[in-house]
This record gives structure tokens, sequence and C-alpha cells, in this order.
């Protein structure tokens, strides 16, 4: 008897919960445009590049092995790197969750557009790493893929998505003359092929502190000087401002989404978070926590200083702390060659899908 009232009892409640939630969902429904909204404010009130690194299972966002294009610099898992926790962590701000990269979402949004990224070989780590993750996505979309020295193309060709990389390491001109190839701190004729994008990713700083053999230029052109060498951040600052007035005059940021790639870091000199005999070799763990120990390299307060003078709003995807604190997330002697250690570049998958994860919560924001 009591058992069946009871039933009766539980019947009855359901169907005033499934009347609750009808209800709730109506209210869901009309207030429709309301709700992803309040999603989106959460988010910009969210300051995405502090925060500290954590362990997550949905990571790595993909494999290496199934990527058709990664370069085999990047390859750390083909090339031998023992350890795999570093594919694992994911970058977590203190304030927000960041949003979970869904490719398709991404190609539909972009759909029919072109996206470029413009400068070195960080530019190639974070246009492979994009790549990846959309093919990740959808492993059946129908793509071209084209590697080139100075531009390289990858189209998804369902959507109509092409993802260029322009490699123009200083942003500025090398023009070869009598003398030799003269670094041109006010030319930037290269600028021609970033025209008419939906979306510009641009990014310098590593070439500008190269010397001996792997600097790429003999003089350098300041104005009416023609000079054998240079103070390098004066030079990276009046690069930059060179690239910043090309910016301001020839992109239209109501057509055009504009992005710096913050100074990507190296971990060379272990005494920069404390370990004065190590280098990136062997590193197995990220920093924890959000401060590193060196604090940030003098580059980034130039691009800081060229960013807050320019009349287009460059969003300044801000990784380079978070990257500091991945010391172990660089290719070290598991290149293709096995000879260097490389803590310059970072393996894929790993960090730079980060730096994507980011690009797409900048862009959803
Ligand atoms: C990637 O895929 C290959 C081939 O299926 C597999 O052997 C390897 O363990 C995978 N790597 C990781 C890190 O999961
Ligand atoms: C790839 O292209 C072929 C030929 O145009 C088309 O039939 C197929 O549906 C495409 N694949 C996807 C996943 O869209």
């Amino acid at each position: 008897m009591g058992h069946k009232a009871n039933n009766t009892l539980l019947l009855f409640s359901l169907f005033s919960l499934t009347l609750l939630v009808s209800l709730h969902q109506t209210r869901a429904t009309k207030s429709h445009n309301v709700t992803p909204l309040k999603g989106r404010k959460e988010l910009t009130k969210c300051n995405l590049f502090i925060g500290s690194w954590v362990i997550d299972p949905s990571h790595p966002l993909y494999n290496s092995s199934s990527c058709p294009f990664i370069d085999a610099q990047f390859d750390c898992q083909k090339f031998g790197r023992p350890d795999t926790q570093y594919l694992k962590y994911s970058w977590k701000p203190d304030s927000c969750a960041l949003p979970r990269f869904d490719g398709m979402e991404f190609l539909n949004k972009w759909r029919g557009k072109k996206i470029m990224f413009v400068g070195d070989s960080l530019s190639l780590n974070m246009w492979e790493s994009l790549s990846c993750m959309l093919h990740a996505s959808l492993p059946n979309a129908n793509t071209t893929f084209l590697r080139r020295e100075a531009l390289s193309t990858i189209i998804f060709q369902d959507y109509g998505v092409t993802i260029q990389l322009y490699r123009t390491p200083y942003l500025v001109d090398i023009v070869r003359e009598q003398v030799g190839r003269v670094l041109t701190l006010d030319s930037i004729q290269a600028g021609n092929a970033w025209v008419g994008m939906d979306m510009l990713i641009f990014n310098s700083w590593h070439w500008w502190t190269h010397t001996g053999n792997s600097q790429g230029w003999d003089y350098i052109r300041d104005g009416p000087n023609l000079l054998k060498d240079m103070d390098r951040l004066d030079a990276f600052y009046k690069g930059m401002s060179t690239w910043a007035g090309w910016v301001d005059l020839n992109v239209d940021p109501t057509k055009t989404k504009l992005f710096f790639q913050a100074i990507s870091p190296t971990h060379y000199q272990g005494q920069e978070w404390n370990q004065p005999k190590k280098s990136c070799s062997g590193e197995l763990e990220p920093l924890a926590g959000s401060t590193y120990p060196a604090g940030l390299p003098p580059a980034a307060n130039i691009v800081n200083r060229v960013l807050k003078n320019m009349k287009n709003p460059v969003y300044l995807l801000d990784i380079t702390l978070l990257s500091q604190l991945r010391k172990d997330a660089h290719p070290s002697v598991y290149g293709v060659d096995h000879t260097g250690n490389d803590c310059s570049h970072w393996c894929l998958p790993g960090l730079p899908d980060t730096w994507n994860e980011l690009l797409n919560a900048a862009l959803i924001m």
C-alpha cells in the first residue's frame, strides 16, 4: 500500500520535475541571446595570460604521427623523446576556464577567409600547431598543403579556409645590396604580401639577437647610416616601429583581426629559473605557480611600448610568461639530427597548441 503511494508520489514528483525542466527550457530558449553573452562577459573579465599549468587528461589535442603538417624539427616523439608528461599540461587562467578548441566551429566561423602568420620559425611552430589542431578535429577534411621557403599554405577546402605562413624573421626587409645583405630598418616592402587577409598574427624577435654564422644580415641601414652593427634592442625597436607604421597605414582593423604573438622565451640559461647548471635539456616539468624568477625579457617591454603607440588595435597574445614556465616543452636534443640542443622552438603537440587555444579564446571574447 504504502509502496504504491510512494510510487504515485514519485510519479507525481517526476511529472513536476519534467514540467519544471520544460518550463526552464522555454525560459532558456527565450533568453537564448542573453546566455552566451554572459559567458562572453565572464571571459572578457578574465586575464587569459595569468594562471598556471595543470595536468589535464584532455591533452594533447592530437598525435604527431597523424598530423601531416609537422616539420621534423618539432616532432619530438618521432625523434625519440622518451617522456610524455609534457604533452598533458593545459593552461588554466586564474579567473576563468579556457574554452575548449572546436575545429569545426573554428572553420565554420572563418569560412571563406584567409588567415596568415607572419614572422620567423616561432610563427611556423604556431601555424603547424593550429593546422594539426584543425586536422585532429576533422581528420577527413580535404586539405591542400604547400610548404615553401617564403610562403607556405594550408587550405581546408571544404570550408574555403586558407591558413598561410609568410616567413620574414625581422618583419622589416633584408635588401641585397653591393655590400651584402642589408637589414633595412625603415623598409617593409614584404608587406605587400600581407594585404587582404582576414586575420594576421605577427611575431619577431629571435633573429634580432643572432650573431656570427646565424646572423641574417651583413649591415644594418638605420635611416641614412649604414652600420656594421648596433644595439640589438634599439634595432628591434626601430624595426617594430616601422612594422607598426605599416599596419596603421595598410590594415583596416574593421576587416582584419590583428594579433601580435608576444616574445617566445628560450631556456638556454638555467640561472633564469635558479638552476644555473641546466638548460632545457632533460627538463620534464614546468615551473609551478605563475612567476618566472628572471622576469620578462627586455624585448617584451619593447613590444608593449610599440603596440601602445599604435592607432590600430593589435591584440597582444601575451604568451611570454606562460611559455617561460615551460622549460620542459622544447625539443632539446630530440630534433631531427640529434646534434643540437634546441631550447628555442617547441615540441608539437605541445606549447604552441596552448597559444592557439588562447588565440581561439581571444576570438570568441
Ligand atoms: C601516437 O600514435 C602512435 C601510432 O598509433 C602510437 O604508437 C603512439 O604511442 C602515440 N603517441 C602518443 C604520445 O600517444
Ligand atoms: C572532400 O572532397 C570530395 C570531392 O569534392 C567530397 O566528395 C567530400 O565530401 C569531401 N570531404 C569532406 C569531408 O567534406
